[in-house]
């Protein structure tokens, strides 16, 4: 589903030039769920955000089912992330002042769905990561675990092809960890949800399918767990 190839993105050019990548190369199969680990710094962070094509890659090829994104014009690389991808970032990124179902269903609303349509649709992404029961409660009045899964369904709303987290766990205890890590195993065993996951912990790697270990922008491993 995801082809890279020699991948590289620099901060900067000439001497001073930060190298985040050095040519990274690797495929992840559709339904994969793909841990990315690595030391603070090895640009984790760096690859997911050019495979959500929230930025660009300086030099390599990147295409999703065959398709070259890096060389799309920006209209349709937007729509794209817009209708396709799914992210879901460290500090959850809600709305303080709006519900959990208008946190998840706002996005739909600027898909251009309507008003109906979308709330139901959040309403069904809450029930995937199990939080049907709190649509109406405001991101206060939920745990960090409950605040992350509601991040999740506002990003599995529009059933993206590819589910991306960065750290997405970084700000939990063990008990919320694992109510996120659970909910991003069952999308993946009950819907097939592709998902690629940054994370440093080593114990999350026991939720994947694959351990993908970057070292100092360079591809170091690339392990199959068995399931
Ligand atoms: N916008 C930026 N400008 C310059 N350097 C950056 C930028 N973003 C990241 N870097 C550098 O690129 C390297 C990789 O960063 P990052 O991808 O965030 O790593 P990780 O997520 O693994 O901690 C680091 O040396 C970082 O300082
Ligand atoms: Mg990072």
């Amino acid at each position: 589903m995801i082809t890279v190839k020699n991948l590289k993105r620099y901060y900067g050019t000439g001497e001073t030039a930060v190298k985040a990548l050095r040519g990274v190369s690797f495929e992840i199969k559709k339904g994969e769920f793909v841990a990315i680990m690595g030391a603070s710094g090895s640009g984790k962070t760096t690859l997911l955000r050019i495979l959500a094509l929230l930025d660009d890659a300086t030099d390599g090829e990147y295409t999703i089912r065959g398709l070259q994104v890096s060389s799309l014009p920006e209209a349709e690389r937007s729509y794209y992330r817009l209708t396709q991808v799914g992210y879901v970032f460290q500090d959850y990124a809600l709305i303080n002042e709006m519900s959990a179902a208008e946190n998840v269903y706002i996005l739909s609303m600027m898909e251009g769905k309507s008003r109906k349509e979308s709330y139901k649709t959040a309403l069904e992404a809450l029930d995937k990561v199990g939080l049907k029961e709190k649509h109406n409660r405001i991101p206060d009045e939920l745990s960090g675990g409950e605040k992350q899964r509601v991040a999740i369904a506002r990003a599995i709303a529009k059933k993206p092809d590819i589910l991306f987290a960065d750290e997405p766990c970084a700000n939990l205890d063990t008990r919320n960890s694992k109510q996120v890590l659970d909910v991003f195993k069952e999308l993946n065993e009950k819907y097939g949800q592709t998902i690629i996951m940054v994370t440093h912990e080593p114990w999350h790697t026991e939720y994947v399918d694959r351990v993908i270990t970057l070292e100092d922008g360079s591809l170091v491993s690339d392990e199959q767990k068995r399931r």
